[in-house]
């Protein structure tokens, strides 16, 4: 009888299914964060994790009641179709072409009240923003794109 020893036998696979989190949580400390690509200052990332990070970027809180099926599938469906549109954590990852579309969109979300996603500040009043947090996003956004631009432009030299 011979014994065959598979290089990456299939039980591993298995065996990571049970170590990978099910959860949406991140540790680590993320080179591609928004925050090594443009300066953001606290108060604005005050307001996108209270507001938006539990649906872009790699760590959400989550509330007790999340643990609960389907209400724990519906968010996980936000989370991971947030995440593939706009991920704070990973905007370094973006072509700067990317960067420059998805800081244009983040403001046109807030100026049309697209984002959050109605039926998350349902349950999450604190997402609500006021206008000053608004404009304070806003703001931040425009002189993002412009460093942003700086940087391309020294760039081509
Ligand atoms: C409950 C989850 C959730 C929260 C919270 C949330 N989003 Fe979203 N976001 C989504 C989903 C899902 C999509 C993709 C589908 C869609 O556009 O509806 C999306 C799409 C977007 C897009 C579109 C990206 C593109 O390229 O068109 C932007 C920009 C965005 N969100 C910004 C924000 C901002 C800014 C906040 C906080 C103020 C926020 N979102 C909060 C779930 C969320």
């Amino acid at each position: 009888m011979k014994i065959i020893l598979h290089p990456y036998p299939r039980f591993v696979d298995l065996i990571i299914q049970f170590i990978q989190p099910d959860h949406n949580k991140s540790g680590q400390v993320m080179p591609k964060d928004i925050s090594t690509i443009v300066s953001m200052p606290d108060e604005v990332k005050g307001v996108l994790k209270k507001a938006c990070y539990d649906c872009h970027s790699n760590n959400t809180d989550y509330p007790w009641y999340t643990y609960v099926q389907p209400i724990h599938w519906f968010i996980n469906y936000h989370i991971k179709s947030g995440k593939d549109e706009l991920n704070f954590n990973e905007f370094g990852i973006y072509t700067p072409r990317r960067q420059q579309n998805k800081l244009r969109a983040i403001e046109s979300s807030l100026k049309e009240g697209t984002m959050p996603l109605w039926s998350y500040t349902l349950i999450h009043r604190n997402a609500i923003l006021s206008e000053a947090e608004k404009s304070l996003i806003i703001d931040w956004v425009q002189s993002s794109k412009d460093s942003l631009n700086k940087k391309a432009n020294s760039s081509v030299h």
